[in-house]
């Protein structure tokens, strides 16, 4: 069951490529993009002026991931919030707002009362989930299922993976849908994502530099994550990763925003990871990434970059430099968090910790 694996944790981090490549299959059909069951059709997708995407821990941060590229390739304004949150506040939702509720289980009881609440105002709900008929695709006019198989680890890995996917396949949908993708554009994203399996698996193979590094910074009381654009929610998940199953105290901050508080906790040795945009991808903010990077190497803190092989100028500040291969900018978190996803899982069992079943934790949470 565990394939030779001491935890399931390792076994479904490897599985990450099979997952993204089950999650995308058979999506496009003669050139459109298709979910999997559909009770809404062309037109109601095309008048859609808002969307809301609803989720918590893991899931909400693969809802900041949809949140980029639904914008970039619908503009159409996207709002990410956790479940909890959005279900007590009174949203302003109607017949023309698009509702996706990212649930793994699809049986979280805070998203779920979310989708409740997305209903009785009539707005239109898609969802995103891992298990077949479970409570809140049954409830939503719309599924997009990831496949990431069964996760046993408590600690989502493949499935954040997957979700990525799923988000992205929405974006497709909802821009062929609108006409603001179409074609070959259409069929050309499509493609880039399915060259993400093979982008993971070589990421994978290249994480040796990251485990022997976790054993250095296994006894340290706080790692903080840094990032920006689609670096920001990868940091957010690389901290929440941390926190899970190592018990250390772990922060993610949009790099942008250390100056206005948290370079106040910056001192010698503070193990900082930073998620560096592409040089060439996104020259502007790789620029304002490295002043950060230098702000805080200044201030004594044990950097560690992940970033792209030819990123000599973050590799010069770096105390240490994880390479990952170059994709383009709006897939960067497929490959991105995979190292995250191992420093947690190799600092946790440095401490000694049942990465499969952190204290706590459930792997399905039913109570609001
Ligand atoms: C983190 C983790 C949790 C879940 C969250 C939502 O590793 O597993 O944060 O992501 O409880 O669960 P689902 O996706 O089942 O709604």
């Amino acid at each position: 069951e565990k394939g030779g694996y001491d935890h399931f944790m390792l076994k479904e981090m490897d599985e990450q490529p099979q997952a993204v490549r089950d999650t995308l299959l058979g999506h496009l059909v003669d050139g459109q993009i298709v979910l999997d069951e559909q009770r809404l059709d062309q037109q109601e997708l095309r008048d859609i002026d808002k969307v809301f995407i609803v989720a918590c821990g893991t899931a909400y941060h693969s809802g900041l991931i949809g949140k980029q590229v639904i914008e970039h390739w619908t503009r159409v304004p996207v709002e990410v919030e956790m479940a909890s949150e959005f279900r007590y506040r009174d949203p302003v939702l109607d017949r023309q707002t698009l509702v996706v509720p990212i649930s793994q289980s699809g049986e979280t009881a805070d998203t779920l009362e979310a989708v409740r609440h997305a209903v009785e105002q009539r707005a239109k709900v898609l969802a995103i989930c891992n298990t077949n008929g479970a409570q809140i695709p049954r409830e939503s006019d719309a599924v997009l299922y990831t496949h990431a198989g069964p996760e046993i680890g408590v600690a989502a890995t493949k499935t954040f993976l997957a979700q990525v996917a799923a988000v992205e396949l929405v974006g497709l949908a909802l821009a062929q849908a609108r006409g603001t993708k179409y074609g070959d554009e259409v069929v050309r994203e499509y493609d880039a994502l399915c060259s993400m399996p093979d982008a993971i698996a070589a990421t994978l193979q290249a994480m040796q530099p990251v485990r022997d590094l976790a054993r250095e910074i296994a006894h340290e009381k706080a790692v903080l994550f840094l990032g920006r654009h689609m670096g920001y929610p990868v940091a957010l998940e690389g901290a929440l990763k941390l926190k899970e199953l190592a018990y250390m105290h772990a922060e993610g901050f949009p790099a942008g925003e250390l100056k206005h508080g948290p370079i106040a906790l910056i001192e010698d040795d503070l193990p900082v990871v930073v998620v560096m945009p592409s040089p060439t991808g996104r020259p502007t903010l790789h620029q304002k990434m490295l002043s950060n990077v230098a702000e805080i190497t200044a201030r004594g803190a044990r950097t560690i970059v992940i970033g792209e092989p030819d990123d000599a100028g973050a590799r010069e500040l770096a105390a240490h430099f994880v390479e990952v291969p170059p994709v383009p900018t709006l897939l960067s978190p497929f490959v991105q968090t995979v190292p995250l996803q191992v420093l947690a899982a190799e600092i946790a069992a440095a401490r000694g910790y049942d990465i499969d079943k952190p204290r706590n934790l459930a792997k399905s949470v039913t109570v609001e």
